[in-house]
C-alpha cells in the first residue's frame, strides 16, 4: 500500500491522473502535495478511461485556492460573478472589464486546476473577430487557460475561429443563461423532439474544435446521449450523472447563498449560518466590551 491521505485510503494508485477518484482533505490531498497541472488533454483521458472531473466556479483568492488544493479539477470564473459577487440579478450585465480582474485573481492563486474563464454577454456574439479579441484578453490579462461561450451550432465557426487563434474554448449549451430573456425564462432545452437540436449542437461546436462540451438543465437521458455523440468530455449542471464531470457554482454547493436553491445543487456546508454567526458573536463581543481582549492588544 501507497502513502494514504488523511482519511487512510491509498492515494498512490492515481497519482499520475490529475482528475479525482475519491475523497480527499483539503489540506493534506493528493492535490495539494502533487500539483501538477491539470491540461486539457487529462480531461479527454477521463472521459476516455470512464472517470468523472469536478469543476466549481471561483471568483476570488482565498475560494481558488481552497476549491485548487482540494483538487477540484477544473475552476470556472464564471459571468455568474455578476449574480453571485457583484449584486446583479442575472448574469447579463457583467463586463470584461469587471470579470478579468476576477480571472486573474482566480488563475495567480492556483497551482493546479485548469481555470476556465465565461466570456460575456455581448463580449462575442457580434462576429467571431470579436470572440477572438476578447479570448484573447482572458488568455493574456486575465490569465485564463480556456474560455467558455453559450451558444449552439449557430457558434460553430465562431468556436473555429478562436480554436485557430490558439484560444481553447469550452462550449456551453442547453439553458444559456445570457439567454434567459431570449428563452423565456429559466427552462429545461432538450426535452422530448428537442433533444435532437441539443445533440446536434454539441456535435457542430465538437466538430468546430471546443474541447469540452458544458450542458446546463438538459434531461439526463438527452444529456447521456450527448455525451455518447461527441468524443470529447462533456460538463454537466442540472443533466444527470452521465456527463464526464458536474459543475455548481460555490455559493450554492456551499451554502453561502440565500433562497431557493435549484433542484440540481447539493448543498454541502451552511456557510451562510456560519457566517452570519461569527458576524454575530464579533458585534456582540465589540458592543459588549468582550474584542478586543489583552491578548490582542500591544
Ligand atoms: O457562469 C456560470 O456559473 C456558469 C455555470 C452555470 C456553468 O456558466
Amino acid at each position: 500500500m501507497g502513502p494514504t491521505n488523511s482519511s487512510g485510503s491509498d492515494v498512490s494508485a492515481d497519482s499520475s491522473a490529475p482528475y479525482g477518484n475519491g475523497p480527499r482533505s483539503a489540506v493534506n490531498s493528493e492535490a495539494a502535495q502533487n500539483p501538477a497541472k491539470v491540461r486539457i488533454h487529462h480531461l479527454q483521458q477521463a472521459k476516455f478511461d470512464g472517470k468523472k472531473f469536478a469543476m466549481l466556479t471561483a471568483y476570488e483568492q482565498y475560494a481558488a485556492e481552497i476549491f485548487d488544493a482540494a483538487g477540484i479539477e477544473v475552476l470556472l470564473v464564471g459571468d455568474s460573478a455578476s449574480n453571485n459577487v457583484l449584486g446583479n440579478e442575472t448574469s447579463i450585465p457583467v463586463t470584461v472589464d469587471e470579470l478579468l480582474p476576477l480571472c486573474r485573481a482566480v488563475a495567480r492563486s492556483t497551482k493546479r486546476a485548469l481555470v476556465v474563464a465565461d466570456l460575456p454577454f455581448g463580449s462575442y456574439q457580434v462576429s467571431a473577430e470579436q470572440a477572438v479579441s476578447t479570448g484573447v484578453r482572458f488568455l493574456k490579462e486575465g490569465l485564463a487557460h480556456a474560455v467558455k461561450i453559450e451558444g449552439g451550432s449557430y457558434y460553430a465557426p465562431t468556436v473555429r475561429a478562436m480554436v485557430q487563434a490558439g484560444i481553447p474554448v469550452m462550449a456551453h449549451i442547453g439553458f444559456t443563461p445570457q439567454s434567459e430573456h431570449a428563452l423565456g425564462g429559466y427552462r429545461i432545452q432538450g426535452r422530448g423532439d428537442d433533444a435532437q437540436r441539443v445533440i446536434d449542437d454539441a456535435v457542430a461546436l465538437a466538430d468546430a474544435g471546443a474541447f469540452c462540451v458544458l450542458m446546463e438543465m438538459v434531461p439526463a437521458e438527452t444529456a447521456a446521449a450527448v455525451d455518447a455523440a461527441v468524443r470529447v468530455p462533456t460538463v454537466g449542471i442540472g443533466a444527470g450523472k452521465e456527463t464526464t464531470g458536474q459543475v455548481l457554482v460555490w455559493q450554492d454547493m456551499a451554502g453561502l447563498r440565500g433562497g431557493r436553491m435549484a433542484k440540481f445543487v447539493r448543498q454541502y456546508a451552511d456557510l451562510r449560518r456560519t457566517l452570519s454567526d461569527a458576524a454575530t458573536a464579533y458585534g456582540n463581543d465589540v458592543r459588549s466590551g468582550r474584542f478586543p481582549g489583552p491578548e490582542h492588544s500591544f
